[in-house]
């Protein structure tokens, strides 16, 4: 059987419940992805929150000889905001995690991201599931690296409408200027905005399975637990699992449903500020610059995020 050749990725957050989950299951995913650096971002919470999360995480999962860097402190313009409404003060609540075994880089996480491409023999996904300020920052200090980039897989905006204002989604709200470089960029992006990922819920019965299942399973099902107290204030059926979607994506392109559009990131607007905008009829006349994940079997995306926490089993 010929040898599936696997994605080598990058894996750019503010980790945050879902961002969490989305590294378990980048994790789980060995034989299709390579994970060959992290880099935090503030989002969630501050940077210093998020990059110890990473670390913590990293050791949990046992990756710890995969190098960590953190990014820029804020975003590119704007002052950053957090979400500890969603996520807590540690940017993780819930669970005990691991102390961390793994020393964060000496290196930015531009530079990091930088190296990686630079050393890759083959093209690199990055996968970018918090506020683009590391990609942006990226593109800006490294130009002629931007055809090692494969695709940027993002967690990011919304189509039809937002979640931090009724226009705006948290990861480009907090960073339009970022957004609107990595979507001019001629790099091609993968979007899993709020289009797919509010489809994209796991039920309370659904993780209750991860339960005791194993160590990684087990705080999966603590993270779902926290993560679903807002969410479940707000009305949701499940916990939303917006940032696994950008990793599931590129394992499982089969399951979701999406478009090529052009999208344009507002950066101006008084009441529309970080909107994702599609020219949905082509009346720009621009080619698409984004595959846009539009819905998803949710019954077969739980069903392969169970399987991969399950993965972690020590029979496995
Ligand atoms: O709007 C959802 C996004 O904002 C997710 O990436 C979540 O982790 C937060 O960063
Ligand atoms: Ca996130």
């Amino acid at each position: 059987m010929n040898q599936i050749k696997k994605k080598a990725i990058i894996l750019d957050g503010d980790p945050g419940h879902d961002d969490a989950i989305a590294f378990v299951l980048a994790a789980a995913f060995k034989d299709y992805l390579d994970i060959k650096a992290i880099t935090a971002c503030g989002g969630n919470q501050t940077l210093a929150k998020t990059t110890l999360n990473y670390r913590k995480i990293a050791t949990l999962l046992g990756l710890t000889n995969i190098p960590i860097a953190a990014g820029r402190e804020k975003p590119l313009q704007a002052d950053l905001v957090i979400a500890p409404n969603y996520h807590g003060e540690s940017g993780l609540d819930g669970p005990k995690l691991p102390d961390p075994e793994v020393e964060l880089s000496e290196l930015s996480a531009v530079e990091l991201m930088a190296n990686v491409l630079r050393e890759s023999d083959e093209k690199v996904t990055i996968v970018a599931t918090g506020p683009q300020t590391n990609v942006a920052s990226l593109l800006l200090a490294h130009p002629e690296l931007k055809d090692k980039i494969e695709a940027i897989s993002i967690m990011g905006g919304g189509l039809e409408h937002g979640n931090w204002t009724s226009t705006a989604e948290f990861n480009i709200i907090v960073d339009p200027e970022s957004a609107d470089i990595e979507f001019r960029s001629g790099v091609p992006v993968i979007m899993a905005g709020l289009d797919v990922t509010e489809k994209a819920y796991i039920l309370p019965s659904e993780w209750d399975v991860l339960r005791g299942d194993n160590e990684v399973a087990d705080i999966v099902a603590q993270w779902c637990d926290f993560f679903y107290i807002h969410l479940k204030e707000l009305g949701w059926p499940g916990a939303l699992m917006h940032d696994p979607c950008s990793i599931m994506v590129l394992v499982h392109p089969e399951i979701f449903v999406s478009k090529d559009l052009y999208v344009q990131i507002d950066t101006k607007g008084e009441f529309t500020r970080g909107a994702t905008v599609p020219d949905y009829h082509g009346l720009l006349g621009q080619k698409p610059n984004c595959k846009c994940l539009l819905d998803v079997d949710r019954e077969l995306f739980v069903k392969y995020l169970i399987e991969a926490c399950q993965s972690f089993r020590k029979d496995a």
